[in-house]
């Protein structure tokens, strides 16, 4: 008889070997770096907001997997609803038939955003990126595509060709052509690079995810009028941002925008199975699927299955039943208050921005002379490590995981589930406050540790 496969008595039995399975089979850069931050607590269970490691202790997840686990770790309506699809053997991606969960989860969809008519299923936000500039292309008969500057929206080559940032872009060249960038905020920039009527599309997230950059007030509504005289698509990148982590189901509702196309992906599926949708008007939709030949003309074979398409629908329902979006409004603005009320105190900390719960806490150059010493040695041995300084005790210390927010970025970034209660508000606040205090002292633990890091960092480069 054969034996069952038990994948929970494969993770217990192997877990040890981890490092050597990485190290051999997969990336040992990875491996690495994991290393050198000491991060490896093994963990053994993912709950809500909460990790949990092999001694048992609770983890507060600042970092949610990227933001996919909006609605927590494995909740149970997800999880009933993935059982579900398993269990009644529904008939998966027959592709010559047409999916009934797709049907739903896009009429779902567009009900929260009843300006926009058609959903077009994809399995990554890096894909939902691609279907944007091809649709767009396709709409207009136009080649260019204008991003920002710091913009992230992605690591395949459509998607890497609209970010920004060189560390992702080296040695991956040629990008696509006719790619450009404005600065974020610009609105002159903006009409100066659109009023060539040669662009088919300007892509951007309205909070951007790398550093946390905050559009001023009104920058979207601007972005939106100059698509729409220049015959621009308005791309809105939610990928990040959308799905309530705002503390509205999208970030452009705060700025009563409506784009043309809206990409979502990360939290749709309450983070258990790769999904991607972009919304748009059918204007622009039938453009691409125009005659019957060409009705599979773009498109991905997992795409629109049962898995995703269920996760998705169980989502949305937790996101209404379970009050979700309005948590994470009142929550991001209990740490906001929290966290900016401690800048009067600590010369180090500058600035702290975001909506809902994507939370920027920004660092910068003391003014006292033994700090400012301490700061331009680790500064020029690596430009954005201070916040490394921050972020590992965090861990460490207060068993918070948090991120910081891009390369040489001096913004450490908050990105928890949606569902995070009053006293996670008081962990951060306490933990948050007893590392940055530990900051200011010179000599300190905390330096020390930034002396490891420079002598880490000298080694590598020696
Ligand atoms: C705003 C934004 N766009 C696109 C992407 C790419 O998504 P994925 O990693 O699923 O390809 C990300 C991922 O972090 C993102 O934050």
């Amino acid at each position: 008889m054969k034996s069952k496969l038990d994948i929970s008595e494969m993770f217990a039995d192997r877990q040890f070997q981890r490092n050597a399975l990485h190290t051999r089979y997969l990336n040992e850069q990875l491996v690495r770096v994991l290393k050198t931050i000491g991060y490896d607590v093994g963990f053994q269970r993912g709950e809500g907001q909460y990790l949990y490691d092999r001694d048992g202790d609770r983890y507060l997840d600042l970092l949610s997997g990227f933001g996919v686990f909006a609605i927590g770790r494995n909740h149970p309506t997800v999880k009933d609803a993935l059982k579900s699809v398993l269990d009644s053997d529904l008939p998966n991606l027959v592709q010559l038939d047409l999916s009934t969960l797709a049907g739903i989860l896009a009429e779902r969809l567009i009900a929260q955003v009843p300006y926009l008519d058609k959903v077009f299923f994809a399995n990554s936000g890096t894909e939902c990126v691609e279907a944007a500039i091809k649709f767009s292309r396709a709409a207009t008969g136009r080649t260019q595509i204008v991003y920002c500057d710091h913009a992230y929206h992605g690591l395949s080559y459509g998607s890497l060709s609209l970010t920004g940032d060189k560390n992702f872009r080296d040695g991956f060249g040629p990008l696509l052509p006719d790619c450009s960038a404005v600065p974020f905020n610009d609105l002159p920039a903006l009409e100066r690079a659109l009023a060539t009527r040669q662009v088919a599309a300007f892509v951007v997230e309205p909070i951007q995810g790398k550093g946390v950059n905050m559009p001023d007030d009104g920058y979207l509504s601007g972005v939106a009028a100059l698509c729409k005289r220049y015959g621009t698509i308005f791309v809105a990148d939610e990928i990040q941002t959308g799905m309530g982590r705002t503390g509205r189901f999208l970030a452009v509702e705060h700025w009563n925008v409506e784009p043309d196309m809206v990409l979502l992906s990360k939290a749709l599926s309450g983070g258990h199975v790769p999904v991607g949708a972009v919304l748009t008007r059918k204007a622009i939709f039938d453009k691409t699927f125009d005659r019957m030949d060409r009705a599979v003309v773009h498109g991905s074979t997992f795409a629109k299955n049962d898995l995703a398409m269920a996760a998705g629908i169980a989502t949305l329902d937790v996101l209404k039943n379970e009050k979700v979006i309005e948590n994470a409004a009142a929550r991001g603005e209990q740490v906001m208050a929290a966290l900016s009320a401690m800048i009067p105190r600590y010369e180090l900390l500058k600035n702290v921005r975001g909506k809902g719960l994507i939370v920027g806490v920004e660092f910068g150059p003391p003014k006292s002379l033994t700090l400012k010493a301490s700061w331009n040695l680790l500064e020029t041995a690596s430009k954005g490590l201070f916040c490394q300084l921050i972020t590992i005790p965090l861990f460490k210390e207060h068993k918070i995981l948090s991120q910081v927010s891009g390369h040489a970025s001096h913004t450490i970034k908050l990105l928890p589930s949606l569902t995070i209660s009053n006293d996670d508000c008081k962990w951060i606040e306490t933990a948050f406050d007893s590392v940055i205090d530990a900051s200011h002292r010179v000599p300190g633990a905390i330096w020390s540790l930034g002396k490891t890091l420079v002598d880490n960092a000298a080694r590598k480069s020696a």
